[in-house]
């Protein structure tokens, strides 16, 4: 591919701008400054660095976020703080999008793409991908709530959800498992029974757990084993289980 557009989609930045970075001698390809934009690289095996620093090959990226408290899931600036702001400079890509979203005051695993087909397969009401979320919550559940979760609820508003997992863990936490993403979900399913949640996050979307070592506020790439967990890579043929 052309070193311009190598260096543009590697870095998140319009092409116009890392032409001039090449013509600047910023960019080197295997230890050599080059000067021309139109010069061929071929991704992975092409060494290109950009002011001293590997540029990882474009290609698809899939980020884990630890969600913090406060932050919008939005790629839209203006409204305070939003998730991208988590993002680190060298993850920042111009098609970065979260996958789904989490609320405001909802903390925990939130997944960002570059690929619009991935964001499609894991947030299509009929893939029916699990998202599991412990809830802190106030005040008493129905005594058939984990019946009715069980059935598939219907929201104040008569909406009808799509059966869920209701577990207590104590009289005041509970993990809930959801195949699917409406608005509020989880608070308007727990204010169906009776009670109210005061605190939300998200431990796992399909087989991928948010990395417990991973800080609130934080963002790293899935690991080659994480994206097995999330059904993105097929699991290596000479790995002994
Ligand atoms: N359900 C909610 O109510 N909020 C979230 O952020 C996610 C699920």
């Amino acid at each position: 591919m052309r070193l311009d557009r190598y260096v543009s989609q590697a870095s998140g930045t319009p092409r116009t701008q890392t032409t001039r970075w090449i013509a600047g001698g910023l960019v080197q390809v295997g230890g050599r400054v080059v000067k021309d934009g139109g010069a061929q690289v071929v991704p992975g095996r092409d060494r290109v660095r950009l002011r001293g620093a590997d540029l990882d090959p474009p290609g698809h990226l899939v980020l884990m976020l630890h969600k913090p408290l406060g932050v919008v899931t939005s790629t839209e600036t203006g409204n305070g703080p939003t998730v991208m702001d988590c993002i680190a400079a060298d993850l920042r890509r111009r098609d970065l999008a979260p996958i789904g979203r989490l609320d405001k005051d909802t903390t925990g695993l939130l997944l960002l793409t570059t690929d619009g087909g991935l964001n499609h397969a894991l947030t299509h009401p009929r893939r029916h991908v699990e998202k599991a979320y412990l809830a802190t919550l106030d005040g008493q559940l129905c005594a058939d709530a984990q019946a009715r979760f069980a059935a598939g609820i219907a929201l104040a508003d008569g909406t009808l959800c799509q059966p869920a997992g209701l577990e207590l863990l104590t009289d005041r936490t509970a993990r809930i498992v959801l195949r699917e993403g409406k608005f509020h979900q989880v608070k308007r399913m727990v204010a169906a029974c009776g009670a109210a949640v005061v605190a939300l996050h998200r431990e796992r979307i399909a087989n991928l757990w948010l990395d417990p070592a991973l800080p609130p506020g934080l963002a790293r790439k899935l690991t080659a084993d994480e994206l097995v967990a999330l059904g993105v890579l097929l699991p290596d043929p000479n790995e002994v289980a």
